[in-house]
């Protein structure tokens, strides 16, 4: 669906801490609103454990979506053509940040649009999907920014009813909002464990291991759905039953991302340059700048200070390059100029007598629908990632045939190779300082290694293009929508048909 870097109102999975009072507490409104419904319901004994279990999820889910945007008449559900006499009466429960546009969020719209078009062509589904909001924060940006048709999907799967004992839930958030929640948020399962047919966790981490309650919390789930080897093997390593423990990997829309289908964008005139001098757009013999791109939050752990380190020490203000940084703040103000600058300043880094390469900084919110010409205006994407759980930006820019760098670690490690990408080797392990995996290793990406093959990717046209084009074709092959879809119906039919 969308990249999670590029969208508002991020909140990274925080293992360790509980969010503030304050930042929740848009949420909490509905939350208690829909708790007071469930009391209700409850004191006056009106209601079958089903019953509430629908006046309480519905409730929620419509206020937001009421407040988000005028209610369109009902229509008639099976308009489309679905088979009626088919409709299945097994379901999966999706809860998902789905109104949040965090990473969470444009992952579990990935799983869903992809569940729901393979539902759509089958020819007799074995069950029916529905989803609901949970775990995050809703955006208004964000459910505004979304095509109409996924919003009024959003609402066509919000009404899918599903009985308790016949669904299988899957709750895709951070553990931590799983049952029972650490903070305000509608948990995952909504009334503990016990009530549905299967609860599956969909959930990674960035570091090198689970936390131990966040272990404890996976192993009270059914299974653990985790997106790849290297997930499998931390979430064992650190305890997690590895029965529970299956391998889904996340799909890529290459449809949408499908280079042949964009004219690229105007970098320069979206771009804030806030280092060096702006190259000439086209030298005499007619040759346009090279630009790398990189996109992420402005975070310690995406490794934004390598990138500068290594781009400023190898290239200079007469190299024909430049540097654009697609950014939107972590846990900061949007000043990134600013933070470029001051590095600069603080780093023992002279300048060069042919002055810095430049650096742009794109930090305005660009919609998911623009994201594509990004991808298209660029010659080479480069992420070097202290850690990350898919790399959502990698995928995109992988789909859109881009020469990649990125961190030879971690969840990417699934699918870079050196035939689609140029993996960027780890120099060594070293121990999080801060934040939510304090105390965990990550990898340090060489700063060495980096410069290498920046510049090496430059002087390689023939090759990068190859190996942007092997990215594509990898990415179709494995994560497409239809294969992913494929791999989570034959894994809900498994558990449906007892056969797991
Ligand atoms: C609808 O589903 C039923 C049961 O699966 C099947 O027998 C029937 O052929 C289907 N009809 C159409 C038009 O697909
Ligand atoms: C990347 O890491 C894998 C192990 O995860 C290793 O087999 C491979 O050789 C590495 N590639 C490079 C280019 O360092």
């Amino acid at each position: 669906m969308s990249s999670d870097e590029t969208q508002p109102h991020i909140r990274h999975p925080n293992p360790n801490q509980v969010p503030s009072r304050t930042s929740k507490s848009r949420l909490s409104f509905f939350f208690f609103s829909s708790i007071l419904v469930l009391l209700l319901a409850v004191s006056l004994g009106l209601a079958s454990r089903t019953h509430f279990f629908k006046a309480h999820l519905l409730t929620r889910f419509q206020q937001i979506l009421r407040r988000l945007l005028p209610l369109k008449p009902r229509q008639n559900p099976h308009s489309d053509g679905t088979n009626l006499s088919a409709d299945p009466s097994h379901c999966v429960l999706w809860m998902a940040p789905f109104l949040s546009g965090g990473g969470y969020s444009s992952e579990a719209w990935s799983y869903v649009l992809s569940i729901h078009n393979h539902l759509r062509i089958k020819k007799s589904p074995k069950f029916k999907l529905g989803i609901e909001q949970h775990g995050d924060l809703e955006s208004i940006e964000f459910w505004e920014g979304l095509p109409v048709e996924i919003r009024n999907l959003a609402l066509e799967l919000h009404r899918t009813q599903c009985a308790p004992d016949r669904t299988i839930l899957v709750c895709h958030s951070e553990p931590g909002a799983w049952y029972p929640p650490l903070f305000q948020t509608l948990p995952c399962p909504p009334y503990g464990y016990g009530h549905y047919r299967y609860v599956i966790g969909r959930t990674m981490f960035e570091s090198d291991r689970v936390g131990l309650e966040h272990a404890r919390r996976c192993n009270r789930m059914d299974y653990v759905w985790v997106p790849t080897d290297f997930h499998v093997r931390t979430f064992v390593s650190s305890g997690v039953d590895p029965a529970k423990v299956v391998k889904i990997m996340q799909p890529i829309d290459v449809e949408f991302f499908d280079p042949e289908k964009y004219w690229p964008m105007d970098l320069s005139s979206l771009g804030d340059l806030v280092l060096g001098e702006r190259s000439k757009a086209q030298d005499l013999n007619g040759r346009m700048e090279f630009v790398f791109l990189s996109v992420f939050k402005w975070e310690f752990r995406k490794g934004w200070d390598v990138l500068l380190s290594a781009y400023l020490r190898e290239f200079d203000g007469a190299d024909g390059v430049s540097l654009y940084l697609l950014t939107n703040p972590y846990h900061s103000d949007r000043n990134f100029g600013n933070k470029i600058v001051e590095f600069v300043d603080n780093s023992n880094m002279e300048k060069p007598r042919n002055g810095w390469a430049p650096i742009y900084v794109i930090g305005t919110h660009v919609p998911q629908s623009d994201l594509p010409r990004i991808y298209k205006a660029a010659d080479a994407f480069v992420l070097p990632s202290r850690g990350e759980g898919w790399g959502r930006p990698l995928v995109e820019a992988m789909s859109m045939s881009l020469p990649l760098i990125a961190t030879n670690w971690s969840g990417p490690t699934e699918y870079l190779t050196e035939e689609n990408s140029y993996p960027l080797p780890v120099e060594r392990m070293v121990e999080v300082v801060e934040g939510p995996f304090k105390g965990h290793l990550w990898a340090e990406p060489s700063v060495d290694e980096l410069r290498r093959l920046m510049k090496h990717l430059v002087s390689s046209p023939e090759e990068r293009k190859n190996r942007g084009r092997q990215a594509r074709r990898d990415m179709i092959r494995r994560f497409s929508p239809g294969i992913v879809a494929e791999i989570v119906s034959e894994e809900i039919e498994k558990l449906l048909e007892g056969r797991e």
